[in-house]
């Protein structure tokens, strides 16, 4: 028998085909089964072996889905405190040379809803992917997720279903949101979810978010992250909260922000999403210092004034079609704020 060409084969039996079938269309007389299963069909195509309803074999290719892809290596490592602490460590390894770390709030995208605002996230996404010093964390109503019961008739504002919004939808052309952040996954420092992955949790014990994490690696609480990021001999502490206020004030929405700084020492970067807005205030905490020689006696003590912002991450979601325009609600602020951490020690919110 004359050699089977493997890119031929793949495409005649793109459709199942008798070995009689395969015989007569590649003019190979007295052909087996066991010539066809030897030929060594293109990258990623399976050769499949059923039978018809007379039990004689039949043959059909098809292409194989991807292997799974993976996530680039991280430039930094990280530890969580004895659980159940949402304290977090994250140290930028030693290798990492850039004198600043720029790192965004990704909040209330609302993924998969009508409003969702798709091309200036997909414009972030492509910004943190592309320069080295850019870092990220998720900061809650990373999807949609529209269910049964959501306030507002939200589901049908939807144009993904909730798992769709995990995993995409071939058939509509969209990736889903793991596809979505995969090529950044390595610079997302941590994730938690907002109330609109919060409602499947309270119905069923499962959090959306927590899939999307569990796939890309991302260092993920449920509870608002208490996160110290290690560069350069630094520290620089955070405190982030989705945010649950139902405030409309620019007032309240920044009391809101602002009132974890009442139960914790004083952290660079109190943080807060959920009311769609956008603040970077700066307040001045003082923090008493002690200084301590070689053999530990005291050898001063001062008060240093220390910066704090109380942030509030804007939004990836549209105003008019939405709830909120429909609710004579104020429109949000979009885009994201910027945490500039200095190789000094310094740091900075801004937009
Ligand atoms: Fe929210």
């Amino acid at each position: 028998m004359s050699r089977i060409d493997s890119d031929k084969l793949k495409t005649f039996l793109s459709r199942p085909r008798t070995l009689k079938e395969i015989a007569e269309h590649f003019g190979a007389k007295n052909l087996s089964p066991e010539q066809i299963r030897k030929v060594a069909l293109p990258d990623r195509h399976a050769l499949f072996e059923q039978q018809n309803d007379l039990g004689e074999p039949l043959f059909m290719t098809a292409e194989q889905p991807l292997p799974l892809r993976t996530v680039k290596p991280r430039i930094w490592a990280y530890r969580w405190a004895p659980r159940p602490q949402p304290y977090l460590w994250v140290q930028f390894q030693p290798h990492f040379k850039h004198p600043r770390i720029k790192l965004v709030g990704l909040s209330d995208m609302h993924y998969g809803a009508k409003s969702h605002a798709y091309d200036r996230f997909r414009r972030y996404v492509k910004w943190i992917a592309e320069n080295d010093d850019v870092f990220a964390f998720l900061n809650g109503d990373t999807i949609e997720n529209a269910i049964d019961g959501s306030i507002g008739g939200a589901v049908y504002e939807s144009l993904l279903t909730p798992s769709e919004q995990i995993w995409g939808a071939p058939d509509k052309g969209e990736p889903g949101m793991i596809e979505l952040l995969r090529p950044i996954a390595h610079k997302i420092l941590w994730a938690q979810p907002g109330n609109h992955e919060w409602r499947t949790w309270k119905k069923t014990n499962l959090d959306p978010l927590r899939i999307i994490c569990y796939e890309l690696g991302i260092p993920y609480s449920d509870e608002p992250i208490f996160a110290d990021v290690l560069a350069w001999g630094h520290r620089f502490t955070f405190y982030c909260q989705h945010g649950r206020t139902g405030s409309q004030t620019k007032g309240g929405k920044m009391n809101a922000a602002g009132r974890p700084a009442e139960f914790q020492e004083s952290v660079d970067f109190i943080i807060m999403g959920h009311v769609h807005d956008s603040m970077g205030n700066p307040i001045t905490r003082f923090v008493r210092r002690r200084e301590f020689d070689g053999e530990g006696k005291l050898a001063g003590f001062w008060i240093e004034e220390r910066a704090q912002y109380i942030v509030i991450c804007p939004s990836f979601y549209s105003y008019f079609g939405s709830y909120g325009s429909r609710a004579g609600y104020s429109p949000g602020s979009w885009g994201t704020i910027v945490c500039t951490l200095f190789n000094d020690g310094t740091y900075r919110a801004s937009e």
